[in-house]
């Protein structure tokens, strides 16, 4: 771990984050950052956040009262460098310290949605499968019936969280002359710029080919995918989740693909992270990849940088940029 002795608020950083964002927050105050790429454990995390006046945060930092009482009363703002910020555990202490919470919204949209589709791709025309055999050395050749899967033209993608990166996903689908439907807690009046038509969830499980799953984790969504929605789809469908790991019941999710009762899934968020459901790992009908959604060098980068700006600003009496709601 390094400390780096500036004068200035204390603004502590958990991760090694891109340079061009810890160069903005040294020209402002006294920055620590961990340069250890994991998450720090609860101590550490605790430690690190004492005198704090900003905590730039990753999406595995479990923010909660004893981290907010470490910092004590000169913390200003949780800058969390993700759009999901689940893992701030405490919003309600957060709102009654007068502490700001901030994430990335935007600019990690297109980069996630590009994955999503890459995701649904992989798991319809099964090519994790396919170059699994291929590096295993099994002996092949092209015939008419060789390892066939979907198309997605004129299927239905069935999106659960119509916001942006929910919407940057049914653009795409369209473009692959997808259906769309969506579900949420309501219709949402974005709804006619891309397209895509509300559905109440029970009625997207049982008619949708694909499911995709773009919403927040909250007490409400925390395990909307069970084994009773399992269930309900159809035994040709597929399943993405790109958005938080325990939005699905990873076991009842193990059993529907072991059993064939839908046909496929990829997942690139898991329910512990980064620990996977080990029998989601030797399915050949589940696609599994590390939390990949916003990894371009690009996203990273401003996804950094909005976090310092944010920072930055609420030091300097300005207010949040992209404030999370309390
Ligand atoms: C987010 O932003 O919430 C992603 O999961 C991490 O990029």
């Amino acid at each position: 771990m390094i400390a780096d002795k500036v004068q200035g608020p204390r603004i502590v950083v958990t991760r090694t984050m891109p340079e061009p964002a810890i160069a903005m927050l040294r020209e402002i105050g006294d920055v620590w950052v961990s340069d250890v790429n994991r998450p720090l454990s609860a101590q550490e995390l605790h430690d690190a956040a004492v005198g704090a006046h900003a905590l730039v945060t990753m999406l595995h930092d479990r923010i909660d009262t004893a981290v907010l009482t470490a910092a004590g009363k000169s913390l200003r703002v949780v800058a969390n460098v993700a759009v999901g910020h689940d893992n701030v555990v405490d919003s309600h202490a957060l709102a009654a310290r007068g502490v700001a919470l901030t994430n990335t919204p935007g600019v990690l949209t297109d980069a996630t949605a590009d994955l999503t589709m890459g995701l649904i791709l992989m798991a319809t025309r099964r090519l994790g499968e396919g170059e699994r055999l291929l590096r295993a050395g099994t002996p092949w050749s092209f015939h008419l019936g060789f390892m066939l899967g979907p198309g997605l033209q004129g299927k239905t993608l069935g999106i659960v969280g119509l916001g942006q990166i929910g919407r940057a996903v049914a653009q795409r689908a369209r473009a692959f002359g997808m259906h769309v439907a969506y579900t949420g807690r309501s219709p949402a009046t974005c709804a006619n710029e891309v397209d895509v038509q509300y559905m109440p969830l029970h009625e997207m499980l049982t008619t949708a080919d694909v499911i995709s799953l773009h919403c927040p984790l909250t007490p409400a969504t925390w395990h909307l995918i069970d084994a009773n929605a399992l269930a309900l789809m159809k035994p040709t469908a597929f399943l993405v989740n790109t958005s938080r790991g325990p939005v699905v019941d990873e076991s009842a999710l193990a059993e529907a693909l072991q059993n064939r009762t839908i046909a496929g899934a990829a997942l690139d968020v898991f329910e512990k992270e980064p620990e996977v459901e080990p029998r989601l790992l030797d399915l050949d009908n589940a696609v599994v990849a590390p939390h990949l959604g916003s990894a371009t060098v690009e996203t990273r980068t401003a996804m950094a940088l909005l976090a310092a700006r944010n920072v930055v600003s609420v030091l300097s009496g300005d207010g949040p940029i992209t404030p999370v709601t309390l």
